[in-house]
C-alpha cells in the first residue's frame, strides 16, 4: 500500500477548545477519515472472499476501528487483544498480554490493529501469540508509523501514516489514559507531559 508522510515541521493550529492542552495539530481530522477510507478500499480488495477476523488491540484501537469496519463491506468479525507494556508515562520495555483472543482463527486470514507502531515490541509480541494459533494468514495494519524509534526489526503491510518523533495523542491514542477523544492527532504541550 501506499505511504502518507507527515513532515516534520509541520504545525496546524489546535481547534479553540483544545489550546489549553495541545501545542500542535499534526494530522486533521478531515486528513484522518480520508485516509482510513483509502485503507478500507484497500483491504476490501485484498480480503474479497476470504474468512477475515480484525484482532484489534485495546484500547488505542478504538476509535480507528470503528471507523475502518464501517467502510468494509465484507463478512468480517472483530476480536480483541490487550498487551500492556512495563514502564511508565512515555517509555516501554517488556511486554505482556493482558487479554487473549475469544474467537478462534486457525485457518482463518486475520488482520492485526494498533493505533501505532513505534519500538515495534507490541506488534511483535501480538504477532507471535497470534501465529501460535495457527491462522492462514496474518497481516498487520496500523494507523501511524514513527520508524525513528524502532527497536525491533518489524514493519506493518497495511500504515495510516508516517510520522516523526513526537508522542501524539488523539482519535484514541492516549497520555496517561486521557485525550482518546480528540478528533485529530496531535501534540501535547511540554507542561502536560511534564505534569
Ligand atoms: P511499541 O510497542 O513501542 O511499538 O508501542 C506501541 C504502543 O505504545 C502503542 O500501541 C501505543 O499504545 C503506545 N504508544 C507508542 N507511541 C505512542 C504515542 O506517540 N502516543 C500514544 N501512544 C503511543
Ligand atoms: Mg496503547
Amino acid at each position: 500500500m501506499n505511504v502518507c508522510v507527515i513532515d516534520e515541521k509541520r504545525r496546524l493550529k489546535p481547534p479553540v477548545r483544545w489550546r489549553k492542552d495541545v501545542d500542535f495539530v499534526l494530522i486533521r481530522q478531515q486528513e484522518i477519515a480520508k485516509r482510513v477510507k483509502e485503507i478500507a478500499a484497500t483491504l476490501e480488495k485484498d480480503y474479497q472472499d476470504k474468512e477475515l477476523v480484525i484482532v484489534a488491540l485495546l484500547s488505542g484501537t478504538v476509535v480507528f476501528l470503528a471507523d475502518l469496519v464501517r467502510h468494509l463491506e465484507l463478512p468480517l468479525r472483530l476480536d480483541f487483544m490487550a498487551a500492556s507494556s512495563y514502564g511508565c508515562g512515555t517509555v516501554s520495555k517488556g511486554v505482556k498480554i493482558t487479554k487473549e483472543l475469544k474467537l478462534e482463527i486457525q485457518g482463518k486470514d486475520v488482520l492485526l490493529l494498533d493505533d501505532i507502531l513505534d519500538t515495534g515490541r507490541t506488534l511483535k509480541a501480538t504477532i507471535e501469540r497470534l501465529e501460535g494459533l495457527n491462522p492462514k494468514s496474518l497481516k498487520t495494519c496500523v494507523l501511524l508509523d514513527k520508524p525513528a524509534r524502532r527497536v525491533v526489526d518489524i514493519s506493518a503491510d497495511y500504515i495510516g501514516f508516517m510520522i516523526p518523533d513526537y508522542f501524539v495523542v488523539g482519535y484514541g491514542l492516549d497520555y496517561a489514559e486521557k485525550y482518546r477523544n480528540l478528533p485529530f492527532i496531535g501534540v501535547l504541550k511540554k507542561e502536560i507531559y511534564e505534569k
